[in-house]
């Protein structure tokens, strides 16, 4: 086939698009930029499934996979899903999109999700949910939820190196310039207090005045922001000043719940009770688009209430195909128990990555961990040079990606952070089998012993490609040639 003619699902089914085909497609009508640069690294793919937890390249090149930002918790087609999931199309007869009318899939996921928070939270017990299909969704249901139970106020609050998404109520809550600059203005009233510092989050608070803060939207673990875990007593100490001034708690669990951390719900193991939780990655199984926001019912009822019950919808939030995934991923989390198998792997894995960061402290700056969820921050390449700011940011991001490169060469795929350049994150999924687990953190060993300071991520890598990624850098957008590509 050529990339002319209409492409039939048939033939990217049957592998007849060929990864040098789909790669230049995929750069000519999607975000081109983004893939040229992951192409220079040599960590563009495309990449296929061999087994959950690893991805083959074009060449037959296996890796082990602790991408999908936390959001495949069983890896690539899991067969437990992807079996339920034939099954499910065979045979069931529920309405597909049923946006005004009841539906078992949303009806036994809606009452789960309540049920397995109400285990650790009892004053959620008849709390609802509103489904969507993404977190941003899920965090701009939360923001509207919260803005009809406060009406009069009018100050949002979250937290330095937060990261809410990208869409115009959650992108103003993520105080990342490089996200946020070019939208300006964003919604108003948004005001940012620094992670884990409950004197400062209090002191806000007083100076705009209670009465004027609708909501704190807090990440119980910063992912995005580099795996960045608050000091014990932040988070339930956030909840009880918020509740004596009756403020609204957004706990965002999108990357942190069900599991991810090493608990069902981080928020409430730390010992905050939210009063809206979100929810997102991980209850789609790493195969559907699935959000929702869990909101106590007086709130919800404010919002959604008698007549006003369509002021907030979607189309495809609830879809049956969505909500039955979702129910069969949070059933295979509970029967395998696997929130608490990622807490006990998460120690032995963050146990390794702090021997490496004593081996090799000219290449790792600082290790973190908690449950699946691990990040390595390096040190900045040319570390003992005063740079101005936007060149320190430039060279702490350009670490971070040579280490990516070599992370991958050493045989495992990881991710950057979105809102901090240092990092980079392994995300392994949840039920990864001993063994693999294992053999990842070797190949994180073999990758240290092959780079073991930063500034020989730099004299690793070939001179010629150096040179292409600081001219990537350096020009403005443009359309790539195929030769490029
Ligand atoms: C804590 C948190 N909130 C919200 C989001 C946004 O989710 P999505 O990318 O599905 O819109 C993310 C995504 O990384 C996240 O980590």
């Amino acid at each position: 086939m050529t990339p002319r003619s209409f492409i039939r699902a048939d033939d990217v089914l049957a592998e007849r698009l060929r990864p040098a085909d789909a790669r230049y497609l995929d750069l000519h009508h999607g975000n081109e930029e983004l893939l040229y640069g992951l192409q220079l690294l040599g960590v563009v793919g495309p990449f296929y499934s061999v087994s959950p937890w690893e991805l083959e390249d074009e060449n037959g090149v296996r890796r082990i996979n602790a991408s999908g930002y936390a959001a495949t918790p069983f890896g690539e087609m899991p067969p437990e899903l992807t079996s339920f999931m034939r099954e499910f199309l065979e045979k069931n007869r529920a309405m597909s999109l049923p946006q005004q009318s009841a539906s078992p899939w949303r009806a036994a996921l809606g009452a789960n999700l309540v049920q397995l928070l109400a285990r650790e939270l009892p004053s959620h017990s008849d709390s609802q949910v509103f489904f969507c299909s993404s977190g941003t969704e899920a965090i701009e249901g939360a923001l509207k939820f919260a803005k009809t139970w406060r009406p009069k106020s009018k100050h949002f609050i979250s937290f330095s190196s937060a990261y809410h998404g990208k869409t115009y109520g959650s992108l103003s809550l993520t105080p990342n310039p490089e996200y946020q600059d070019a939208f300006r203005p964003l919604v108003p009233g948004a005001l940012t207090s620094p992670y884990g510092d409950l004197g400062a989050l209090q002191s806000l608070i007083r100076r705009v005045g209670p009465d004027s803060v609708v909501a704190v939207v807090v990440e119980p673990i910063q992912g995005e922001g580099g795996v960045n875990i608050p000091p014990p007593g932040f988070l339930r100490g956030l909840g009880e000043y918020c509740r004596k001034h009756g403020i609204v708690v957004i706990a965002d669990e999108i990357q942190t719940g069900l599991g991810r951390t090493g608990h069902w719900f981080e928020s409430a193991a730390q010992g905050l009770d939210a009063d809206i939780i979100t929810l997102a990655k991980p209850l789609g199984g790493g195969l559907v688009p699935v959000g929702a926001t869990i909101v106590r019912q007086a709130m919800f009822k404010k919002m959604l209430g008698g007549l006003s019950s369509k002021r907030h919808s979607n189309t495809f939030g609830g879809g049956a195909l969505s909500m039955a995934v979702g129910l069969k991923s949070l059933e295979y989390l509970l029967d395998n128990d696997y929130p608490a198998r990622s807490l006990i792997l998460g120690e032995q894995g963050l146990a390794r990555l702090q021997q490496l960061q004593r081996r090799f402290p000219r290449l790792f700056e600082a290790v973190r961990g908690q449950g699946m969820l691990f990040a390595m921050q390096f040190q900045p390449m040319v570390g003992g040079l005063p740079l101005p700011g936007a060149l320190r940011e430039l060279v702490f991001e350009a670490t971070a990606l040579l280490a990516l490169r070599e992370i991958h060469h050493a045989g495992v795929i990881a991710n950057m952070s979105l809102s901090s350049k240092r990092v980079v994150r392994l995300s392994p999924a949840l039920n990864m089998p001993q063994d693999t687990f294992s053999e990842m953190f070797d190949r994180i060993e073999r990758f240290a012993q092959r780079n073991h300071s930063s500034l020989q991520l730099l004299t690793n890598t070939p001179p010629a490609l150096l040179t292409q990624l600081a001219t990537f850098a350096a020009t403005k957008p443009k359309k790539r040639t195929p030769s490029d590509g």
